[in-house]
């Protein structure tokens, strides 16, 4: 959600803090804040808007003091409009205690309640100003920042990752986290406080997570760490495999354009290692040691929010069609809530870009408590979901910056179609039967450049559609998800509404807002289900709508029926919504660039959503 750095070491901190919130833009863009410790005092600049408007307020940095103390924090406003004054840094009443948070407190309302019978003046609508107020009023009795945070903090319900600065003594910050993901950067003679790594791989390539419930000291010498219920805990340093030009936009006007073209690569990388294709087989190392329980398994249950979600319906064709388990998927906000059915017997799959979604950590934390065995489909390294899972396979996709996710969509994809081809190996289907998958899959790569080198005919179609106010999406089976994908897609960075539908539920009521100013894109291979899909285009072209088809290359009978052809080349039908999904991720991407919107981070969205 938000985005939290904190330096303490021997450079002047204002510019390593500024580069830092500018990588984590892609967490919170709504407003941005710094503060740092000088002359015994602390000093803290903050606004609506973006980094760079802060930057500029501070002439770059130049126009602000020379520290080598502080913190800054960009914002995705939960509680209070996004302005000048609910932007963090927030105060305590004294002015000598400034902390910065991510997540939402939930019990505020009651502190601040407490708290204004005691006297407390609050200039703005934030929890996180009430939780200052609230460490500065224990601050006055206890004397010491750690303990003021580690008392106030068992005050608090609800999610954060903190770091406090008190203007008494500039020789250390105390950072904490519960449910929002934070971590320590370690250097030589400085220290750095994160919410991830992309702000602290410049200067650091070694790590130390927090864990739930941790708190942290933090000096420009080391740090020490402790539970809320002052315990000492050790935490493990970790290396980054992370390289700076990977967190850089590569010459492209955006990272999700980079991102899009990046997927022949990272579909690779997802299966480098694993496919085995002479022996038509998978080898996944992270869940060799729950191999058993995956096996038994009574059925799978596939959890996830937004784009993962997405691709967990996809999984659910693959698992149940080719390894012929019982799937399910479910919204992980839902899940997490109704109390689910679910036991020993049962393996939960967590699909997860950050692997910090807190509805997907909340359903992970639910199904364990019931006894399933939790697996995790995780992009970023090092993250809460991948940490707290029982096993799981990284998807390899590099870190992903644009908000609006692409080829974390297709390494998800690729990986459930690994897991599947493991597991019907193992349940049965013949070696013959696994190399011609096995081809199928290692064919991938190539075929998605084929799509994007035709991404200038995408391009040249999306200009005719910039202009529309409303979408809709159809595809039948496994591309029923890929219509609601580039559906999600296109709402997010254009703001055009638009809706996925089942094909044939068309006719059940969407059919209604057909006409000849509705854009219809349908997703038709040649598969199983080809003839159905044509009966429901010759429906939407009875009432004028404009048709977008996504088709195969050898289709000649669609050219006549849609005012637009994208052609994709044939894959194994499961397997078709990886090669689908490239021309609606461009369509959606090149119709946003047309309407001037901010592609990488688009109105209301944050890349990362920690709180519920
Ligand atoms: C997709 O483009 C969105 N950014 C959003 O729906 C996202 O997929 C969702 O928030 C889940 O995120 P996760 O994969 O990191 O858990």
């Amino acid at each position: 959600m938000c985005g939290i750095v904190g330096y303490i070491g021997h450079r002047n901190c204002v510019p390593v803090i500024l580069e830092g919130l500018r990588r984590l833009e892609y967490r919170g863009y709504d407003s941005a804040g710094i503060a740092v410790h000088s002359g015994g005092a602390i000093h803290v600049q903050k606004r609506a808007g973006k980094v760079a408007d802060l930057a500029g307020s501070l002439d770059g940095g130049n126009g602000f003091l020379t520290a080598t103390f502080g913190m800054g924090h960009t914002r995705w406003a939960t509680h209070g409009e996004p302005n000048d004054v609910n932007a963090h840094p927030h105060g305590d009443a004294s002015g000598r205690i400034a902390l910065i948070h991510n997540g939402i407190i939930e019990n505020y309302s009651s502190i601040r309640t407490k708290l204004l019978r005691e006297g407390h003046v609050f200039r703005g609508g934030t929890d996180t100003e009430v939780l200052a107020h609230l460490i500065g009023a224990v601050y006055e009795k206890v004397g010491s920042l750690h303990e003021a945070v580690r008392l106030a903090l068992s005050e608090v319900d609800g999610t954060y990752g903190i770091v406090v600065m008190s203007a008494d003594d500039p020789s250390h910050m105390v950072a904490a986290r519960r449910g929002s993901p934070l971590l320590i950067g370690v250097g030589q003679g400085e220290h750095f406080v994160a919410s991830d790594a992309s702000a602290v791989i410049e200067h650091t390539r070694h790590v130390a997570y927090l864990s739930d419930g941790e708190i942290a000291v933090i000096t420009a010498d080391g740090f020490r760490t402790s539970t809320i219920d002052d315990v000492g805990t050790e935490k493990v340093v970790e290396e980054l495999n992370l390289e700076l030009a990977q967190i850089e936009r590569g010459g492209y006007d955006h990272f999700m354009l980079k991102e899009i073209h990046e997927q022949p690569s990272t579909i690779r990388d997802a299966m480098r290692g694993r496919l085995l294709v002479d022996e038509g087989n998978v080898k996944l190392g992270g869940l060799q040691h729950v191999m058993g329980r995956l096996l038994s398994a009574r059925r799978v249950i596939v959890t996830a929010c937004g784009t993962s979600w997405h691709a967990g319906l996809v999984a659910e064709y693959m698992l149940e069609q080719i390894a012929r388990i019982p799937t399910e998927v479910e919204y992980a906000s839902e899940f997490r809530y109704r109390n689910p059915l679910v036991n020993i017997d049962d393996v939960v799959f967590l699909i997860s870009q950050s692997g910090e979604t807190a509805d997907t950590l909340a359903a992970l934390r639910e199904a364990k408590s019931k006894g399933a065995t939790v697996l995790g489909v995780v992009n970023v390294v090092g993250s809460t979901i991948a940490r707290e899972a029982h096993g799981g396979v990284y998807i390899h996709a590099g870190p992903e910056i644009g908000v609006a996710s692409t080829k974390a969509f297709t390494s998800q994809l690729t990986v459930m179609a690994l897991i599947t081809l493991m597991l019907a190996r193992a349940r049965g289907m013949s070696r013959e039967d696994g190399q011609i998958l096995a081809r199928e899959i290692a064919s991938l790569p190539e075929k998605v450049q084929q799509i994007l080198d035709g991404a200038d005919e995408v391009k040249r179609i999306a200009h005719e559609f910039a202009g529309a106010r409303n979408f809709l999406y159809l595809g039948r089976g496994s591309n029923f998800p890929v219509a609601l994908e580039g559906a999600l897609k296109l709402k997010e960075i254009s703001y055009i509404h638009a809706e996925g539908y089942p094909a044939a539920e068309m006719k059940h009521g969407p059919i209604a807002l057909i006409d000849e100013r509705m854009p219809v894109v349908v997703v038709v291979p040649k598969d199983a289900i080809y003839e159905k899909v044509l009966s429901n285009i010759q429906e939407v072209r009875a009432r004028k709508g404009r048709i977008i088809a996504i088709a195969n290359e050898d289709d000649d009978e669609i050219t006549g029926l849609a005012e637009f052809v994208i052609r994709v080349p044939r894959t194994y039908g499961f397997f078709g919504p990886i090669l689908n999904i490239i021309p609606l991720q461009l369509l959606s991407y090149y119709i946003a660039v047309a309407c001037g919107t901010n592609v990488d981070q688009p109105r209301n969205l944050a890349k990362s959503v920690t709180v519920e």
